[in-house]
């Protein structure tokens, strides 16, 4: 088992990796006496629930379940959960625990940090995004008819466990949506993992340890170090943004319906790496390079479909437009993500070409 820890003060925590999760490490985190809610969705296979609850050794073990999919991190579902534990007369001794992807995880975190003022939580993610991504760093939220994740907190678990066995039933769709992330990661800093993706694209993709083990804990390790140094998104952690401008223009161009969050990211990160490459960050062998990183784990390189005209609009709505004028993340010669300002926008339209 690997061990990761992120957060500072009293609400670091840690990040458990192993193949199966440990029922002793678990019950360590859970306590016999008190209760427990575990909140999870109906696309997670009922063998996990189960076996998660046969380990569980609270007396007081309950378990909530959301429909499937993004419209369950909703107003809606936050009220049906806080009656929930009204009802199961929940206090501040009491703990919640997030099983599922990201839609779990983001939902049930927001509902700790008000329940109460602030109840503990713990991750357990169950898909590959949820595993190298949301489970760590601490936000949290909820979509309201106005915007994605617009109502949220920054609130950090008590601790994350992953285990890689949960990804053995992921459908590939999902499974590729996370790879967009470990990309990400390999891009942005971690030369280490960039390197093991080069090498083992076959292995990676047909979910072969020790490397989906090697992968999830790279992309934990770039990940925590960013967000412990900026735990509330002031600075550096902006870079994990890399691909997100115009990968979330993409998605909201398509209603946020047929291509995943992890696809669109991907497109979004050959675009920002096009952008590097034409105001000369990179040169075109490493721009080539990261479009063969991308093709080599089956995931889809080709943005023709998405031009300037029709991303502008919904690119000029990014949290990231400061004084008029839109931040990029971009990488440069050493693959090292930064944030700028200063940019030539016929370069951004030539990378939209
Ligand atoms: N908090 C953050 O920092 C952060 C970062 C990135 C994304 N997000 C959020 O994460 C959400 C997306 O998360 P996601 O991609 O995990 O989607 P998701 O939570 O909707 O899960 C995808 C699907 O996989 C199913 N599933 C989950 N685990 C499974 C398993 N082991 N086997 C089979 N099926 C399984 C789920 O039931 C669901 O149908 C979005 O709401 C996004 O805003 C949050």
């Amino acid at each position: 088992m690997s061990v990761i820890s992120a957060g500072t003060g009293d609400t670091k925590y840690n990040i458990y990796i192993s193949k199966q999760l440990s029922k002793n490490l678990l019950n360590k985190y859970v306590k016999r006496n008190n209760k427990l809610l575990i909140v999870t969705d109906t696309g997670i296979p009922n063998e996990h629930i189960k076996n998660l609850k046969s380990i569980i050794n609270s007396r007081n073990c309950h378990i909530f379940k959301l429909p499937k999919g993004e419209k369950s991190k909703s107003l809606n579902s936050y009220k049906k959960i806080i009656d929930e534990l009204i009802k199961l007369k929940f206090d501040r001794s009491d703990s919640l625990l997030a099983f599922g992807g990201g839609v779990v995880g983001d939902i049930t975190g927001f509902v700790a940090s008000t329940y109460l003022r602030g109840i503990n939580y713990i991750q357990i993610p169950t898909t590959l995004l949820a595993q190298v991504d949301s489970s760590v760093g601490g936000k949290t939220a909820i979509n309201i008819p106005q915007g994605k994740n617009l109502v949220g907190a920054f609130n950090n678990p008590c601790c994350v466990m992953i285990s890689t066995n949960y990804l053995k039933t992921l459908p590939e769709k999902e499974f590729n949506s996370g790879l967009g992330e470990v990309i990400k990661y390999a891009l942005i800093g971690n030369s280490k993992l960039k390197n093991i993706i080069e090498k083992n694209p076959k292995q990676i993709k047909d979910k072969k340890e020790p490397f989906l083990k090697i992968i999830i804990e790279e992309s934990i390790k770039t990940k925590s170090k960013i967000v412990t140094k900026d735990e509330k998104e002031a600075g550096v952690r902006a870079i994990l943004n890399f691909g997100h401008t115009f990968g979330h223009a993409i998605e909201a161009y398509n209603n946020y319906k047929n291509i995943s969050h992890g696809a669109a990211i991907t497109l979004g990160m050959i675009i920002a790496s096009k952008l590097s490459f034409y105001e000369g960050y990179i040169k075109e062998y490493q721009l080539d390079n990261v479009i063969n990183i991308v093709d080599s784990l089956g995931l889809n390189s080709d943005h023709s479909k998405y031009n300037y005209s029709k991303l502008k609009k919904f690119m000029a709505n990014d949290k990231k437009v400061s004084k008029g004028k839109l931040n990029f993340i971009m990488i440069d010669k050493n693959f090292n993500g930064f944030k700028t300002s200063n940019y030539d926008i016929k370069n951004v339209k030539k990378a939209l070409n």
